[in-house]
Formats: structure tokens, sequence, C-alpha cells
């Protein structure tokens, strides 16, 4: 039980640099890609969030011999002895899933719990099941458990997802890097995360072409060899940080930034009157000191559509925007959780289903808030960063997992922000 909060003093105008933090959603799957390797393989840009922490203890079950520098990260896969994620490590990241395509890859057999639902709503494995048993993977269900076995091996198969899941994605991916044949996956994912795993499993010796793209084609090899690699940047902490310095009419310039990952997000800052440039590659400065205005409707759809990773501190955004704001949100169910923790700050906020309706208001007043999910946790205090008096943001264990030290960062550009 965490029992930390943050507390804001609202109403500072946020100015200066942030550089921002590799991806989670690229380092958990290139963490798990490390049980495919039979070398070292050391990963640059790893951010210190809790669920590395628990993808660490996933691969230190397995019997992975993992070490962190500061950012960098080394994973030794050499003695893995374990095909069995604990179910309690399972429940502790619901992520841990993407570890399924890597264990079979690697042993050709795992066992696991079933995993339950969570914040946002329930979250299927069915994609990934279906697809695994087209690979030659046979699944036997039993009390609270699924075992996979390949008695044949993995082999190659021509895929086609119902749905361009990221996670089915990345499973089917790890699962055909080492097996035998060809896999084409049509309808992929075409996250940048995706991308980026597909560029680590291919310096490691893997053979994927199209990552990217809605088709990725997975050649087998018989085995892979460590590599180096830099985790890329993290573009939904790049947002919920530009919404920061919008809500709070700063100025913010956000350095190790991935600038293409950002294409679905930045126009909406420009719309909504913010002065928005990128340059040297990684960089993007913000600045929102004339009139913001709401920027309409805001529709989330998967890459490169506008990202539901992003919806919430965006919504938190909106709530001192002029105007109305509609969301629809069209990945998750149950993904405006903090829509009610909002209003407590005096957010006039309206849900039915996949629709929220925001009409702004002229300001926000401090109170105590509970973070509901990791997305929904940093939307409360992107808001509490523009409340009158003091907000107090509690279950700040759910920020944690993907934020790497949130108090840090905004204090270092003018927040009045404490953890306690
Ligand atoms: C990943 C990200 C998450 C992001 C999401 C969508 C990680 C660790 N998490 O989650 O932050 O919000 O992509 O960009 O990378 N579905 C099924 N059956 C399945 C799999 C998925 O019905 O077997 C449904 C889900 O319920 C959801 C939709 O497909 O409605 C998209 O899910 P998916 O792309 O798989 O998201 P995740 O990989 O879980």
């Amino acid at each position: 039980m965490n029992h930390q909060k943050l507390i804001i003093e609202g109403g500072r105008r946020l100015q200066g640099e942030i550089a921002v933090q590799g991806a989670k959603n690229s380092l958990l799957p290139l963490l798990a890609a490390t049980v495919l390797c039979d070398g070292v393989a050391t990963l640059h840009n790893c951010p210190r969030i809790t669920d590395a922490d628990a993808a660490f203890r996933i691969l230190d079950c397995l019997g992975c011999k993992c070490c962190r520098e500061c950012s960098v990260v080394t994973v030794d896969a050499a003695k893995m002895a374990n095909n069995q994620v604990p179910e309690a490590l399972m429940q502790e990241m619901r992520s841990s899933i993407v570890f399924l395509g890597a264990i079979l890859g690697r042993c050709g057999s795992c066992r696991w719990s079933t995993p339950g639902g969570c914040e946002l709503g329930p979250r299927p494995i069915d994609y990934h099941v279906e697809s695994l048993k087209q690979m030659g993977v046979e699944v036997v269900q039993e009390a609270g458990y699924m075992n996979f076995t390949a008695p044949k091996g993995i082999r190659g198969a021509k895929i086609a997802l119902p749905f361009p899941s990221v996670g089915a994605t990345e499973n089917v991916m790890l699962a055909a890097t080492t097996a035998e044949g060809v896999t084409e996956i049509h309808n992929a994912a075409r996250e940048p995360e995706i991308t980026d795993l597909a560029e680590f499993l291919n310096k490691c010796g893997a053979r994927i072409a199209g990552a990217g793209g809605s088709t990725v084609v997975v050649e087998g090899v018989p085995k892979l060899s460590g590599a180096e690699h830099t985790v890329i940047s993290d573009r939904i902490v790049t947002a919920t940080y530009m919404c920061c310095a919008a809500i709070t009419r700063g100025e913010l310039l956000l350095s190790r930034t991935k600038q293409d990952d950002l294409s679905p997000i930045l126009p909406l800052f420009r719309k909504m009157g913010c002065s928005v440039y990128t340059y040297d590659k990684d960089k993007i400065y913000i600045n929102a000191r004339k009139a913001l205005r709401a920027p309409g409707k805001i529709v989330t759809h998967v890459h490169p559509g506008f990202p539901t990773d992003a919806q919430a501190p965006l919504m938190a955004l909106t709530t001192v925007l002029p105007g109305t704001t509609i969301f629809e949100e069209n990945i998750f169910e149950s993904r405006y959780k903090h829509a009610a923790e909002l209003g407590r700050l005096g957010a006039k906020i309206n849900v039915r289903e996949r629709i929220a309706v925001v009409e702004g208001v002229p300001r926000l007043s401090g109170a105590k808030v509970s973070s509901t999910d990791l997305r929904g946790g940093a939307a409360l205090v992107t808001a509490g960063l523009a409340c009158e008096g003091i907000t107090t943001v509690g279950e700040i264990q759910h920020i944690d997992r993907g934020y790497e030290a949130i108090e840090d960062a905004l204090r270092s550009v003018g927040a009045k922000i404490i953890r306690k």
C-alpha cells in the first residue's frame, strides 16, 4: 500500500527545460525481448519507473540477470531457467503479457495465470492467444492457469489480427522471431513502440520487415545474440508536459523528444492557440502565453491517430479552456475515471459511454483527489498546477508506474509540488 501523495500549490507558470524520459511502452517489450537473447543485451535511456522494476522482477524470477546503472540496464538471459511468471507479478503489471511470446520463443512452453481486468476495463488477451495457436501453440486451461506448449515447435503463420492490438502484435513478433519459417502479421499495430522493438530485435539478429506499417513480416532465425539499444523517447510523457505548460500559460522546452511520434499531438496544441516549434531533431518548444481556446473534438484512435494514453492529461487542460471539447474514446472502455476526480476540482465534464463533453470553466480550485490509473493520475497533477490553492493527489503509485519522478521534473520548471 502506498500512502504517498503529491501536494501541489497551483497557479505558477511553468518555464524552463525538461529532458523527456524513455518510453515505458517501449521499455517493457524490449525487456521481454531480452529473454530471447543468447548474449547480454544493453538498453540505454531506461526510465526509473515502477513498471520497469516489475519487469526486472519478472526477468529475475525467470533466471535472467539484470543490472541497472543510472539509465543503463543490462540483461543476461544465458542462464534462464524458468518459464513461469508468478501470479503476483502478473497482477502487479498487466502488460507482463508481453513476456508470453518471448518465453514461448525461448522455451517452447509457458504456464500463465489468467490475468484479471484492470483499471481501464476488461483487457482480454484473445488476439494474443488465437494468434499463437495459429503458430502451433496449444493452449490448455486449468483452474486459473493457461498452459501453452508447442509440441512440434513454433511455426511461422499468416496472422490477420481482428484489431491492430499493440500487445498482440508485440507478442506475435516475439514468438515469431525464432520460430520456424515466415510469419506475416496483417492489420499489425503501427505504434512507434512496435518499430522500436523490431529495431532492437533486428540488431540482435532477427529478420523483421515492415514494422511501423500494417503488415509485419518476420523470418524466423535459429537464435539471437545480445545487442545495444536506446529506448525511444516517451511521446505520452512529452504530451503530458505540454499539457502542463499550456494549463499554466507557461513556456517549456522539451528536449530528448522524438518529434515524428508526436505528429498526432502537436497540431492540436497549435489549434488551441499555443505556439509550438520543433528544432534540432529532438526539441519541442511550447509557449502558451496567448489566450487559448477549446480544440473542438478529440477522437482517440490507433497510431497515427490521437493516442488514448494522452486523452486524460489533455482533458485536464481542456477543463479551463473557453468553449466545449468533446472527447470520443475508441480504444478502451472505462477510460474516463479521472473525469469525476477532475470534477472535484471544479471541472464541468459530462460522460456518457465513449463520449465526454467538457465545458471550460474560468478556474479550478484545489481539493483532495485520487489517481484512478496511470494517465488519469497525470491528469490530476496537470489540473492541480492550474488550481487556486492546494491540490493533494493520492494513490500516486499509479503515476509512478510510468512517470519518472514527475514532481522533480515539474519542480525544476517552477511548479510548487512536493511528495509526502
Ligand atoms: C498498449 C499500451 C497502452 C495503450 C494501448 C493502446 C503498453 C504496455 N500499453 O496496451 O498504454 O493505451 O496499447 O495504444 O504498451 N484487445 C482485445 N483482445 C486482445 C488484445 C486487445 O480485445 O487480445 C482490445 C483491448 O481491450 C483494447 C484494444 O484491443 O480495447 C487495444 O488494446 P491493445 O492495443 O492490445 O493495448 P495494449 O497492448 O494492452
